[in-house]
């Protein structure tokens, strides 16, 4: 009997490479993953514009680009002659009318094409927020929505020679029946945000691979390959120099072939996070992608790297560089991060609530952080509206498409403080089952805050927690919930009791350098007063027995609109540990010398 794994790995294969061919399918194609590693031009730069409110572009069908023919024409619209802005990166940051703008943004961009014979050329977007229309030469290829997961198109049979045209309709609107949905804590970036390329391949490609340790295991494989084109059956290798490796398959007439092998791993750890150039190959095609092997697992209430119980030293960042206020897309704007990350002696990171683009995710396996993934089905969802779930699963896999090889991802999070209802439990009960179908190998979730506390005694339980590997609770114990004893006295009733409880949200709001005012009042936004939270939650980590990491909210400053207080937010949430300038707080030190009491593993 085929290892159940293999199995769904391999129906995960043909359901993660869903790839409808040509431009009819309406989410393109399953996004190529390791895109540095192909034959690509980007297309990043200038992208001339046109900004459009009241969605006028729509009837006006701007991606015609008419232009005057007779004498007595005009043409109410133009890319030529307007403004200008750079890809990736959000448009709210890049011109001052758009600073707080919800609504369309046409981009334009031209490519000169020089037939390349016998190739296959795609459109590949790392991420556009919030829904993207997109035409090539007046038509219309596709259409994407999610704000930070990859898509692509094919385009080869629609390319002419020389100079083609790409129009993107881009619109941020938050939409009631969006993932996320009206109402979310963070600022609404729009724009293409991320890396845009062209990538040619040959006919026959390797089109999507998963190379990972099987579940349990410290030395074997047991991964696939998929190639795409015609007469798919190919020889296919896959190589590790380093380990003298050089694993020999076929694949099938579907163009699926099953990986399976041992080696003696340096196993990845964030002490030693070692990374092998794994080079894969059929018969013509060759991709290199640079990847890790650990082991994760939950055991009882433990989680467990590589077989050793350890604790998650975590972090909550969202996807901005605050020195900049604006959504990181950058390797640098990693490196910025990952650098106060490390400082403050974190050895994992959560990427709040959704996707973050790859270079956060590479950097941080390169430096040994573990990264939880999450998607944004955050809060408000409204989970009986129609397609809501099908967002939902599409993200899930968009998701887990793009990371899997990625070892650095140990969590898969599916939700972020929705409530229990029927609707609710139902979905996401469904995705953790199709996400577990995908991918069994890492850790699946949901956070939730629906604890409750009452007589300094803190009742715990949700519907999802018999579906989830991990307990995730958010709590805000000394900001939004006042203190109702001693925190060393509080008492935790898990209604699960065998499996690993991590805090993943707790702290408080300060702003840098106020030290003014009562420091025992939360309305003073005083450092004082973040510390103490931090110095008391700390205090209650010591009453749990199976806790098994915690999380604070969060790293640094970040932009959230709805934080409107004129002296102390100004359209910031301050929770961060460190402000929007890179100044470290109190409650820094506080945290930062509990970490230090903290080894990875035990
Ligand atoms: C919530 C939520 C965060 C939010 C935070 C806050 O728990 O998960 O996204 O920013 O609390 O209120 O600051």
């Amino acid at each position: 009997m085929k290892n159940k794994l293999f199995e769904s790995l391999v129906i995960a294969g043909v359901l993660i490479y869903s790839g409808l061919s040509g431009p009819d399918s309406a989410f393109g194609q399953s996004a190529m993953i390791n895109v540095s590693a192909r034959h690509c031009t980007s297309l990043d730069g200038e992208w001339q514009i046109i900004i459009d409110p009241t969605g006028a572009g729509d009837w006006r069908k701007v991606w015609q680009e008419r232009k005057p023919e007779k004498k007595t024409d005009f043409i109410e619209y133009s890319f030529e002659g307007g403004p200008a802005l750079n890809v990736p990166g959000d448009f709210n940051t890049q011109l001052q009318e758009l600073k707080y703008y919800e609504g369309t943004i046409w981009y334009k961009k031209t490519f000169n094409y020089i037939p390349t014979g016998n190739k296959r050329l795609f459109l590949h977007f790392g991420a556009v927020n919030y829904m993207a229309s997109v035409y090539l030469n007046g038509n219309i290829i596709g259409s994407h929505e999610g704000g930070f997961t990859p898509f692509q198109f094919e385009i080869g049979n629609l390319v002419k020679p020389g100079i083609n045209t790409i129009i993107v309709r881009v619109n941020n609107q938050r939409l009631k029946d969006g993932v996320p949905g009206l109402g979310y804590d963070w600022f609404n970036y729009g724009g293409i945000t991320r890396d845009v390329n062209l990538i040619v391949s040959d006919r026959l490609f390797i089109s999507d691979y998963f190379i990972q340790l099987k579940k349990h295991s410290f030395n074997e494989v047991l991964g696939w390959v998929r190639l795409n084109g015609n007469s798919l059956s190919q020889n296919v290798r896959i190589k590790i120099p380093e380990l003298n490796l050089d694993y020999k398959t076929r694949s099938d007439v579907s163009g699926l072939a099953e990986i399976k092998f041992s080696s003696d791993f340096k196993l990845w750890t964030p002490e030693n996070p070692k990374l092998y150039k794994v080079i894969i190959q059929s018969e013509t095609d060759t991709v290199i992608d640079t990847i890790g092997f650990r082991s994760i697992e939950v055991k009882g209430p433990k989680i467990l790297l590589n077989g050793k119980p350890v604790f998650l030293k975590g972090i909550n960042i969202h996807e901005e560089n605050p020195l900049r206020a604006a959504r990181a897309y950058s390797e640098s704007d990693a490196l910025l991060l990952l650098k106060w990350v490390k400082e403050t002696g974190c050895n994992m990171i959560r990427l709040a609530h959704y996707p973050h683009n790859e270079n956060m995710i590479k950097s941080a396996e390169k430096l040994g952080i573990m990264v939880w993934d999450e998607i944004p089905v955050y809060q408000q969802i409204e989970f009986s509206a129609p397609g809501v779930t099908d967002k939902m699963d599409l993200m899930m896999r968009e998701m887990v498409n793009r990371d899997k090889n990625r070892c650095g991802v140990i969590v898969w999070s599916l939700s972020n403080e929705t409530n229990s209802s029927p609707s609710r439990d139902k979905a996401l009960i469904n995705i953790t089952d199709n996400c577990r179908y995908l991918d069994s190998t890492r850790i699946i979730t949901s956070v939730i805050n629906d604890e409750h506390y009452s007589n300094n005694i803190l009742n715990v339980w949700d519907t999802l927690y018999r579906h989830l590997d991990l307990i995730s609770l958010n709590e805000y114990l000394g900001w939004y919930v006042p203190w109702q004893g001693q925190p060393g006295d509080i008492k935790w009733n898990l209604a699960i009791k065998d499996k690993p409880i991590v805090i993943t949200e707790f702290g408080g709001e300060a702003l840098y350098g106020n030290n003014s005012g009562p420091k025992d009042e939360a309305s003073s936004w005083s450092e004082e007063y973040q510390e103490q939270i931090y110095k008391d939650q700390i205090v209650m980590f010591g009453t749990m027995n199976n806790l098994c990491g915690v999380f604070p909210w969060l790293l640094a400053d970040y932009r959230s609109s709805g934080r409107m207080h004129p002296v102390y937010q100004k359209g910031w949430n301050r929770k961060g540990l460190i402000s929007e300038h890179g100044e470290k707080k109190k409650a820094w030190y506080i945290l930062k010398a509990y970490y230090d009491t903290i080894k990875n593993t035990y």
